[in-house]
Parts: structure tokens; sequence; C-alpha cells
């Protein structure tokens, strides 16, 4: 879905992250909470969410759990592993309660959505599940689990968007932020246990996300991405002013917020993205030239069994379609090795598509069957566990070797990069990202700028994960 550049093998979500110590900003709280969150960045942002509604509720957010009087674990179902992380993190926070009786730990997001009561009676340790839309009712079921009852929300809804919540930026960089602009998804792939969890697609206000990401810029934020499980079905109906926007209206609304704030999405379904959407990048500067758009097969009959709506044919001629537009987009892809029945000519198609599509990265997983999909009820999960293995291999390297192809066709180019920080492997280096969303690395001391600058960087070295380059000292814009 929606994380870091770098080509990374995904057979298992994000792993947990807790919020920085920061979070309670200041103000004085009775009590704290800890959150790790797991899985897509819409997790993330929803835990950011969660942070906004427990801090009005009397709760700071500690980035200790020992200290913790709430521990709260946001998590993912994607993967069958996305599950077995979140049991085993379970597992310690056991020994924890253990030592402290009076802790309540609580289980967000799409496992509690998907196993309900029954995580209660499987994980006897947990005091509160709450599902990805009932995170307003969190105050009450703490209070109810305080007096030693379990309690259980998992009710999805068919409007809930959170649009008036103002999302806590707890471990942020400053500069960068997501802003959730739907929520659920329609779309029913065979394999995939999102539609259950999150529910039916809602758009929110657009009023509500331009004040957002203004609301951000002013604060010193100098990038959002627009976050959905589909974002290019994103439809609003204004009704005072009797209008509708559409994706590429409400992209075009955040873009004119300010010239220096770039506009991100993420993630777009081929079947979606429209030329209207293609224009509106290619007219505005500060939406970033890149997308992904997950194709999951190269094969045009696994693509019918999963249910994607689109043939291999159709994939490609958007892609082209796409770089006839938007002639230097950065292309990500989704992609996954041993669906049911998946022969080696489907996976020759595989890679043979990822060749043709040049990608510069890829999330890539092996098939992993989960419990309510159409795939599961459908479908024998029959390639054998080597197999995919094998295949997911040999999508890895071919990824690699194409990220490398790459990122060795932009040496010698000069590229606008926001920064973001300090490298991460030298304080003396920053980081930032170019507009196709490219790592950069770069000396300091080439540059006045800082954090949040814009700067024009010349590239003349790489990696496969990573651009390396040298500031181009005139053309500083701040
Ligand atoms: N097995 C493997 N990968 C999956 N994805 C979704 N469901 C499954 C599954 N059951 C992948 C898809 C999707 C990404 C978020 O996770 O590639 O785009
Ligand atoms: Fe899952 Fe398909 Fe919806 Fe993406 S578009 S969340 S893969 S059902």
């Amino acid at each position: 879905m929606l994380e870091s550049l770098s080509t990374k093998v995904q057979d298992e979500s994000r792993q947990g992250e807790a919020y920085a110590p920061s979070a309670a900003g200041g103000r004085e709280y009775k009590k704290k909470f800890y959150i790790e969150s797991y899985g897509c960045a819409m997790n993330f942002s929803d835990s950011e969410i969660v942070a906004s509604i427990l801090n009005d509720n009397g709760f700071g957010a500690t980035g200790n759990y020992a200290e913790a009087d709430l521990v709260l674990l946001n998590t993912c179902s994607i993967r069958e592993k996305a599950e077995q992380n979140v049991r085993q993190r379970l597992h310690l926070f056991r020994q924890v309660k253990q030592s402290k009786p009076g802790l309540l730990i609580g289980v967000l997001g799409c496992m509690a959505e998907r196993l309900k009561g029954k995580l209660l009676e499987e994980e006897k340790l947990v005091d509160l599940v709450v599902g990805p839309d009932a995170y307003r009712t969190l105050p009450s079921l703490i209070e109810e689990a305080e007096t030693g009852q379990k309690a259980v929300n998992v009710l999805l809804s068919r409007e809930e968007t959170y649009a008036d919540i103002s999302p806590v930026r707890l471990d942020s960089n400053g500069v960068t932020a997501f802003v959730s602009i739907m929520r659920g998804c329609n779309n029913m792939c065979a394999f995939c246990v999102v539609p259950f969890t999150r529910g039916r697609e809602r758009s929110r206000n657009a009023d509500s996300i331009v004040r957002e990401c203004a609301g951000l810029f002013e604060k010193g934020f100098r990038e959002v991405t627009l976050l959905g499980q589909n974002v290019d079905s994103y439809y609003w109906l204004d009704e005072a002013a009797d209008k509708t926007v559409t994706f590429a209206q409400l992209l075009e609304k955040v873009a004119l917020i300010d010239p220096l704030l770039r506009v991100r999405f993420s993630t777009s379904h081929p079947k979606d993205i429209t030329d209207d959407v293609l224009h509106t990048m290619a007219r505005y500067e500060n939406i970033c030239n890149y997308i992904h758009l997950p194709v999951q097969s190269g094969s045009t009959r696994i693509l019918q069994l999963m249910n994607r709506t689109y043939t291999r044919e159709w994939y490609l001629a958007k892609i082209d379609r796409i770089l006839s537009i938007i002639p230097d987009c950065g292309l990500s892809t989704d992609i996954i090795a041993g669906f049911c029945t998946e022969t080696e000519q489907d996976h020759q198609d595989s890679l043979s598509l990822m060749a043709y599509s040049k990608y510069d990265m890829s999330y890539m997983f092996f098939y992993s069957e989960r419990p309510g999909t159409l795939a599961a009820k459908r479908y024998a999960d029959d390639v054998p566990e080597e197999t995919k293995k094998r295949r997911l291999d040999e999508i890895v390297k071919l990824q690699n070797r194409l990220s490398h192809e790459s990122n060795q066709r932009d040496i010698g180019k000069t590229f606008k990069v926001l920064i973001e920080g300090d490298s991460k492997k030298s304080t003396e280096d920053w980081k930032g990202r170019t507009s196709q969303n490219k790592m950069v690395i770069f000396p300091k001391a080439g540059t006045s700028a800082g954090k949040g600058d814009y700067v024009w960087v010349n590239i003349e070295d790489c990696t496969t994960a990573t651009l390396i380059g040298n500031t181009v000292q005139e053309e500083v814009i701040l």
C-alpha cells in the first residue's frame, strides 16, 4: 500500500511502531496511553485520530509501554504473517500485565474488525476490541473496561470519516503528513480482506480536507499525502453549492493552497485513475509525478480470478497513457506471487509486465489465503509454498535490477528535492525526496537550506534504493 521508498518484500506488514514520548504536547494528562501501529499508512493515520480522541479525554501518549495505563495495538489483517506479529506482541504484553494488573490492553484496526469478540476468547489479556469506524466510542469503552468488563465495538459505518477530528501529529518529521480523504473499499478483489475490515467506501468532506492541508502548511509542513484505499473513487457532494467534487478536483483544490505545498496520493486502482487526474497532475508542478498503481499479476487469466476487472493489455495501455501525459512519472506497484492456480507461464507474464512497466519500486508479496474472502471460498490455495517463495524471489531480483537501472538513468540529472531531515547514516548529510518519490542523500555542506526547504540536487551516484548527489548551489529555493 502506502509506504516508504525502497524495494521491499512484504510478506509481513510494517512492524509495530510506537509514538514518541513528546506526544503529550506539553499538556498535563491524568493517564498515559501507548500505541503501536501495524500495516498500511491508513492505520498510522488512524492512530493519529485515536491519539486526538484520547488527548481530549485525559490520556497523554507515552513512547514507553512500562509507564502506560492503556496499551493499544492498531492492527493489520492483510496477510496471515501480519496477524501472527500482533499475536506475538500480545504475548509480551501478557507478561507486562502480570506485573501491572490495572493495565488495559486494546486491539484496534483490522484484526479487531475481522475477529470481533472471538479475539477476547483467544487472547484472554485483551480488554478492548475496537474496529476502525468505532474510535469515537473509545472513551466510553475505556470507562467500561476500567470497571473490569470486556468492551467491544466493531460496528462498521456508512458515514464515519472522522472529518472533524484534528489528528495529533506525534512522530512526525514536521515536513510530510498523511491526510485521510476516504475510507473503505467497494472493490472486492478476491484475495483481499480489506472490504470486510474497513467497510464500504465513503468520502470525507472536501472543505475539511482542504482546511486540514492548509493548517498543516501553516504549521510548516511542505508535503501532504492524500490517503484512501482507493483514492480515485473519491466523490463528495457539496450540497450547499449543489456541486460534486471528484478526486481530480480535490487534487487541484489542495494544490492551490500554496505552490510550496507538495501533494501526493495513494492508493490508486488502475481501473479508476482517470485522464482528468493525469492532466491535473501535469498542470500543477506541486502535484508530485509519482503514481502507485498496484497490478497484482501480469496474467489476464489470474487478474480475472482476482476480480481486478482489467486485463494485462488494458493495464499496459494505462501505463503508456500515464507516460504520454506525464513523461517523467515515477511508477510503483504491488504484486502477488502464487495466487490460486498460478502457472509458470502466469508467473512469467508477471515478470514481463514488470520489465515493460520499468517500476521504480514494488511491494511484493506471496499469496496468503484470508478467511472469508472470495478466493478462500472459491479457489484452492494450490501453489506449493516453496513455489510461491521461489517466484517471489525471482520477482524481487527483477525489481532490484529495475530499481537500480531506474536510479542509474537519473545520474547526471538535476532534481528538485524537499529536505525531510538528517540522513539515517550521517548527520553531515540531508535526506529528501524527488517529485518521483525517490530518496536522495546529499551533503549539508553544499547548501544553507534546511529541513522543509526545496533544493536542486544534481545526481552523481546511486544504490538500488537511493540517489546520491550534491546541491546546485545557486538554485536554492527558499
Ligand atoms: N495475500 C498477499 N498479498 C495480499 N495483498 C492483499 N491481500 C493479500 C493476500 N491475501 C497485497 C496486495 C495489496 C497490498 C496492500 O497487499 O498486493 O495491493
Ligand atoms: Fe483490497 Fe482490492 Fe480494495 Fe485494494 S482495491 S483494498 S486490494 S479489495
